[in-house]
C-alpha cells in the first residue's frame, strides 16, 4: 500500500488558487451538486456550510439548485475566496474566512455541512469531523467527497493521464500529489470510529473518488 504524502493544507498560492479558479470543474462540479441533492433530506430553510468552498463554483451551483436554503462558503485561504466572493453573494449566499476545523458556529446551530476535495487536505482530520459533530444540530447531515488513494503510484500516474491528460503541467502535478495526500476509505472509516461517526456511509463511487455522509446523532 503506497503510504500517504500530505500536501499543504490551505491553497493559499495566489497563482495556484488563480489556476484552480479558471480550470473548468463544471462536470463533477454539477454531478456532486446533483448527487447532494439526491441525498438531502426533504426541508426547509437550512442553513448550509460548503467547508473548503475554493473559488465557490459548487457553492454557487448549490444556491441555484436549492434557493430557499441559506448558504456560507468557508475558505481558510484569502486567495480562494477572493476568487469565490466573485462569484454572486446575497442574503442566502455569504463567504466566510475560517479554518473548517475552528468554525466560527455556536453549538448545534447548522443544518447541513457539504464539501468536496477538503478532506485529503488535511494533515489530521479528526479536528474537522468533531467540528462538523459540534456545530451540527441532532439529524444534521453530511455530505463530504473526496479522492481516495490508489494503491501504488502506477495507479494514480494512471488516473492522472486518464482524467487530466490534457490539463496544463501544474494542474496534472497538482492532481498526482492531491491522489498520494488522499485518505484510503479504511483511514476514513478508523477516523470516523474514533470521532463516533461510525454510522455515516464510505462509499466509492468512481475508481478515485469516495462520498461520505449520512446523519448525526
Ligand atoms: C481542492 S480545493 C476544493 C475547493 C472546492 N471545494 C471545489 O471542489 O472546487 C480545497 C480547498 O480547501 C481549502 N482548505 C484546506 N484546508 C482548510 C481548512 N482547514 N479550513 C478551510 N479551508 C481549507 C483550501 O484552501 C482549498 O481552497
Amino acid at each position: 500500500m503506497l503510504n500517504r504524502i500530505p500536501e499543504p493544507e490551505l491553497m493559499d498560492d495566489p497563482l495556484e488558487a488563480e489556476v484552480y479558479s479558471i480550470t473548468d470543474f463544471s462536470d463533477v462540479n454539477q454531478k456532486f451538486v446533483e448527487a447532494f441533492c439526491e441525498n438531502l433530506p426533504a426541508c426547509d430553510k437550512l442553513l448550509m456550510l460548503d467547508l473548503g468552498c475554493g473559488p465557490g463554483d459548487i457553492t454557487y451551483r448549490m444556491h441555484l439548485c436549492c434557493e430557499q436554503h441559506k448558504i456560507i462558503g468557508i475558505d481558510g485561504s484569502p486567495s480562494m475566496l477572493r476568487f469565490a466572493q466573485k462569484q454572486s453573494s446575497c442574503r442566502m449566499l455569504t463567504w466566510f474566512l475560517a479554518d473548517a476545523k475552528m468554525l466560527p458556529f455556536c453549538n448545534r446551530s447548522v443544518d447541513v455541512i457539504f464539501g468536496n476535495s477538503l478532506l485529503h487536505h488535511l494533515l489530521d482530520p479528526k479536528p474537522l469531523w468533531k467540528e462538523m459533530q459540534r456545530v451540527l444540530k441532532p439529524g444534521g447531515f453530511i455530505f463530504l467527497r473526496d479522492l481516495f488513494r490508489p494503491e501504488t503510484e502506477e495507479k494514480a500516474k494512471k488516473i492522472v493521464e486518464l482524467y487530466a491528460g490534457n490539463a496544463s503541467d501544474l494542474l496534472k502535478q497538482e492532481y498526482y500529489r492531491s491522489l498520494l495526500s488522499a485518505f484510503t476509505p479504511e483511514e476514513i472509516q478508523e477516523q470516523l470510529v474514533e470521532c463516533g461517526l461510525e454510522n455515516l456511509t464510505i462509499k466509492c463511487i468512481t475508481d478515485r473518488h469516495v462520498d461520505i455522509f449520512g446523519t448525526v446523532s
